[in-house]
């Protein structure tokens, strides 16, 4: 009896050790953050609240050197773009000097990699292996942090169903159950388990919110759409990234709804902070506060300052706005309570606290670290891994790819893609070094057999009218078994400020591909591009069509894998391709109206001159197998809230190789207080199949996670009533089951 007692007791003693440390770490963090802001005077606050650009990267503006001065006086809290290790541990060493010696951020934009560079953020959701993304954004950090910096400006998790949209490259598509996972692999990758590690940065998600929906695509656009559609739709990837536990968020530059993201009470402290209990902090995007006197929302610097420390945003991004001199009578005018900078100041404290630069501010400056971990063949190799798992294959005509190396003896390479390291990289590449990439041709040449022979030539520029090396082209085609034909954009015609009102392949591109056409020889399509295009009549020309996105780095290793068979695809597409540029927007979940879409009823919600159904559909993605999907079966046909639905389906690989598909499930409720979409994506599994072997999935539907939606008063849940599920390899699946939802 004694001894079971003092068990207890010990049992007990370990259960209030562990409580009281946790709340004490707890109330220790704050108990510090809250005795230094009790010792901060009003500029030192709007200095945390301030970030200056290092003007060190060639796309930023350059540093004041007045900052410098500033940054001593503990007027800055964080730094952008400073690029290199010295630099940054000078720009540190000045804060030390600052009275309070509150070390400084120092954010990038590590998009998509930091010096090995990744694909896109859109190619890299074209694998749907989130697993991947966690690991490319966990590299990125490792190799950012290696390098001193600590923040990144990143993940973008703005959805966009506007191909228009230069940025579309940036972000995970057009699906916010798809976006949702993107954005939380990312925000892992980046954060890891501690952000105390040196490994680890601190993640921003951005750009909050609803900057993909911008009107026509064009960039920094207005943005306005109902609340229910905002919160079923756009907002999700940010939650997503929230609950990943994100540190920190940007605000976009655009309006929604008529008020400035930037200055967006309702965004920024409503929904982040008191609906979503986000406890981060907010960074105007570059220069934001003050474009609120262009949307025509503030008068004058003084009104942009109030309203947007009123609104919630925390640090201003190189508008000078935040300064002791605009906001100090701001405060004296008692429009700003002292309480709301108190706020922003401990939200900012809070990331830093927790990277650990109160207990050394230079922990990401270490040499050791900086050589060996960046730019690593480990590294590369991860990139290759996922270069090659990013590409879609759209087309294989009688089963053209992969290459039949043994019959192919001549291969003509024709295209301005072709031999190009810099357009392969797209936007926004950090440190990346465009001479560092593998070029297709450099691929290809790798892992060709000795004996066959790959003639090239470039046949034509991206986008210029030159159509002087067409007879060069066709001069090797007609020398060659097969022609490979490296078509696309210029990296910098996606990503900011890269709207566009075509998106069809520019120059003469098409042109050349309609010329070698005519020679009757199998064609193979390689397309660069960092959006969805425009491409009827190319793919019909085609007879094998890969879409390789901006693949980065490796580039030329991971098309070569693919063409050679070395890997089988298994991308699938994150965002729907159109046909046409008038269906802009097109997106697989959208809703029935009253009129369905009939391209033989007039008067139905159709184009006359253009069909209403996309060339590709969202999900959509061949492999060098095929595979077939039979047995769908559910385990109910009624279920209640309570209730999990079990969904089980076959794919067999009935093709020659062996393969990797991913199995999607969609949702239909066909009736609802607030119309639903045709279809909505739910669950998804990417699996491998052996050739000849079938494989059964099970997914389960559980009501209050996967049925419910916002309804007409806002409030989310469920609404009794008839679904249908569909299991398939696209999101136009057919393989169909109906069931009732009955409480
Ligand atoms: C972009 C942001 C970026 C910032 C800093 C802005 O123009 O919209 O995505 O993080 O610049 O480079």
């Amino acid at each position: 009896m004694i001894k079971f007692k003092s068990i207890l007791l010990i049992v007990f003693a370990v259960i209030i050790t562990q409580s009281c440390s946790d709340t004490s770490t707890k109330s220790d963090k704050e108990k510090f953050i809250d005795n230094l802001i009790s010792q901060m005077t009003l500029a030192e606050k709007v200095g945390q609240m301030t970030l200056y650009s290092s003007g060190e990267d060639p796309t930023v503006p350059v540093f004041n050197p007045k900052f410098r001065e500033e940054i001593q006086k503990g007027g800055a809290g964080a730094i952008f773009a400073s690029i290199s290790m010295d630099s940054i541990k000078y720009l540190q060493g000045l804060a030390m000097k600052s009275r309070l010696k509150i070390p400084m951020l120092f954010g990038y934009d590590v998009v998509h990699g930091y010096k090995t560079i990744f694909p896109i953020p859109l190619a890299e959701t074209a694998s749907w292996d989130m697993k991947m993304l966690e690991k490319t954004a966990a590299v990125a950090a490792d190799e950012a942090s290696a390098s001193g910096i600590n923040w990144v400006f990143a993940p973008m998790v703005d959805l966009a169903r506007d191909a228009r949209w230069g940025r579309v490259s940036e972000g995970a598509g057009e699906d916010p159950y798809l976006g949702g996972l993107a954005a939380k692999a990312r925000v892992k990758g980046f954060q890891g388990s501690n952000l105390k590690n040196n490994n680890t940065v601190a993640a921003c998600a951005k750009h909050f919110a609803a900057y993909g929906a911008s009107i026509s695509g064009k960039d920094y656009n207005t943005v306005d759409l109902s609340e229910n559609y905002l919160r079923e739709v756009y907002l999700k990837p940010y939650k997503s990234a929230k609950d990943a536990g994100v540190s920190s968020m940007m605000s976009a530059f655009n309006e929604v709804n008529g008020i400035p993201a930037t200055a967006n009470k309702k965004l920024l402290t409503d929904v982040l902070r008191d609906e979503w209990g986000f406890d981060g902090f907010v960074v105007s995007d570059f220069a934001s506060i003050g474009e609120l006197m262009n949307h025509g929302f503030a008068e004058n610097k003084e009104q942009c300052a109030e309203l947007s420390i009123n609104a919630g945003l925390d640090m201003d991004m190189e508008a000078s706005v935040y300064k002791e001199e605009i906001v100090q009578p701001l405060v004296d005018a008692k429009k700003i309570e002292i309480s709301k900078l108190n706020n922003s100041v401990r939200r900012i404290l809070r990331v830093k606290y927790d990277l650990g630069l109160f207990d050394d501010p230079y922990k990401y400056c270490n040499e050791d670290r900086a050589k060996n971990k960046v730019f690593t063949k480990s590294n590369l190799a991860i990139a290759r891994d996922m270069a090659r798992k990013s590409i879609v294959l759209l087309k294989n005509e009688n089963q053209l790819l992969p290459l039949n190396l043994s019959k192919l003896k001549t291969i003509a390479l024709i295209g301005p893609l072709a031999k190009n390291q810099a357009d392969p990289m797209g936007t926004w590449i950090a440190q990346g070094d465009t001479t560092s990439v593998v070029t297709t041709y450099q691929g290809l040449k790798k892992q060709l057999p000795k004996n066959s022979k790959l003639l090239y030539t470039k046949g034509c520029d991206i986008d210029s009218d030159d159509t002087s090396d067409f007879k060069n082209a066709i001069k090797i085609a007609k020398q060659s078994d097969l022609i490979l034909l490296a078509l696309g954009e210029k990296g910098d015609m996606s990503g900011e400020a890269a709207s566009k009102g075509n998106i069809n392949l520019p120059g003469v591109q098409t042109k050349l591909l309609e010329t070698l056409s005519k020679l009757n020889k199998p064609i193979v399509l390689i397309l660069t591009n960092g959006r969805p295009m425009t491409l009827e009549k190319e793919v019909k020309l085609s007879n094998a069509v890969l879409e390789t996105w901006i693949l980065g780095t490796t580039s030329g290793d991971a098309i070569a894998d693919v063409l050679t068979g070395k890997y089988n695809p298994s991308g699938k597409l994150p965002m729907t391709f159109p046909r046409d540029i008038g269906q802009l927007p097109i997106y697989y979940a959208f809703k029935n109206t009253g009129r369905p879409s009939n391209p033989d009823v007039r008067y139905s919600s159709r184009f006359l001159d253009i069909p209403s159904s996309p060339l590709f559909p969202f999900g959509y993605g061949l492999s060098y197998t095929t595979f077939a999907y039979s047995n769908l079966k559910i385990d109910k046909e009624t279920l209640s809230n309570k209730d999990v639905l079990t969904a089980t389906v076959n794919i067999k690989n009935t093709g020659d190789f062996d393969g990797e598909e991913v199995v999607q499930l969609y949702l239909r409720d066909l009736i609802g207080s607030v119309t639903r979409p045709v279809r909505e994506l739910k669950a998804y599994e990417k699996i491998k199949i052996k050739k000849g072997e079938t494989k059964t999935i099970r997914f389960e539907i559980i009501p209050e996670r996967d049925l419910s939606f916002v309804r007409a008063d806002l409030s989310t849940g469920t609404e009794d009533g008839d679904f249908t599920l569909f299991i398939g390899g696209n999101s136009d699946a057919q393989l169909a089951a109906n069931f009732k939802l009955k409480n």
